[in-house]
C-alpha cells in the first residue's frame, strides 16, 4: 500500500520505518526542518520519498497525521481536501490548541475536524521508543495496537496495516467510546499500558458493555 505520512517525527517516523519494513511505500512530510525528512527517507530507501502534505495526502491510500496537538490545524490545512481518504490519527491532546469539550474524545473531536475522511485513531498508547522496539516481536509477545473509528472497511484496512508492521491490531469501537485509549494514563484505562492479545478482548467487552475494564495486565 501507499501511506502518506503527514508528521514524520518520533511516532510518524517508526510508522513509516515499520511500513517500509512490512513491505509498503511512504511519503513523508511536514516538517520545519525538511532535512529530516530527506535523512529518513534516504535511510528507508528506495520504497520512501518525501513531498508536502498534499502530496502525502494524494500519494497515500492511508494518510497517518502525527503531529504535536497544537499544529494540527495547520498540518491539515497544509494537506488539504481528506474526502474518502483513510487518515489515522496518531495525536494525543497535550499542548495548546483547540480542546475536545469535557466529555468528549478527541477521536471525535478530531474525526470532525476532517471533514470526509475516513477516520481511524491508533498508535496513541504507547510511547514511541517502545513502539520501534516492539515491532520485531513475535507470536503472543507482540504489542497490541488499539484502533478506534466509525468505519468499518476503513479499520479493517488500517488493522492490516497494523498487523504488517509488527503489532496486534485491536478495534476498540468507535470515536465517541474510546475514551479508555486516550490521554491520560490513569487508572482504568488502556493508554500509556502495554497490552498483549490474551488480555485484549476482556477491554473490548468492557468499553462494548460499558463496564470497568479489567486491571491493567503485567508482563515479565
Ligand atoms: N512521542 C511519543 O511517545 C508519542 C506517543 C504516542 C502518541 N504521540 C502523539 O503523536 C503525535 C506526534 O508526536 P511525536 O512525538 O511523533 O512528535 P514529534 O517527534 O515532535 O514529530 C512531529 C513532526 O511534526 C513536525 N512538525 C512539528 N511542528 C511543525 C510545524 N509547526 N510545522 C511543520 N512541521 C512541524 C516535526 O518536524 P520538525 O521537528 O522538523 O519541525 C516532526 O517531524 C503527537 O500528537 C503526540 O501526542 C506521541
Amino acid at each position: 500500500m501507499r501511506i502518506g505520512v503527514i508528521g514524520s517525527g518520533r511516532i510518524g517516523g517508526n510508522c513509516a520505518r515499520q511500513a517500509v519494513k512490512g513491505g509498503h511505500e511512504v511519503m513523508l512530510s511536514f516538517a520545519r526542518d525538511p532535512s529530516k525528512l530527506e535523512a529518513l527517507a534516504s535511510e528507508l530507501g528506495a520504497n520512501a520519498s518525501v513531498g508536502d502534505p498534499a502530496a502525502a495526502v494524494a500519494f497515500g491510500e492511508i494518510v497517518i497525521v502525527s503531529v504535536p496537538w497544537g499544529v494540527i490545524p495547520e498540518a491539515l490545512a497544509q494537506g488539504g481536501d481528506l474526502s474518502g481518504k483513510v487518515v489515522i490519527d496518531t495525536t494525543n491532546q497535550f499542548g495548546s490548541g483547540p480542546m475536545p469539550a469535557a466529555g468528549r474524545t478527541a477521536a471525535s473531536f478530531n474525526a470532525e475536524r476532517m471533514p470526509g475522511a475516513r477516520y481511524v485513531k491508533s498508535f496513541n498508547t504507547l510511547t514511541s521508543g517502545f513502539q520501534e522496539q516492539a515491532a520485531a516481536r513475535d507470536g503472543s509477545d507482540r504489542v497490541v495496537q488499539w484502533i478506534c473509528g466509525d468505519d468499518q472497511a476503513a479499520k479493517d484496512l488500517v488493522a492490516g496495516l497494523i498487523q504488517d508492521m509488527g503489532y496486534v491490531p485491536v478495534d476498540l469501537g468507535g470515536t465517541e467510546t474510546c475514551g479508555v485509549m486516550e490521554a491520560p494514563r490513569r487508572h482504568g484505562a488502556v493508554y500509556g499500558e502495554e497490552y498483549r492479545i490474551a488480555d485484549a478482548q476482556g477491554v473490548v467487552d468492557a468499553v462494548r458493555d460499558g463496564t470497568p475494564i479489567p486491571p491493567t495486565p503485567t508482563y515479565d
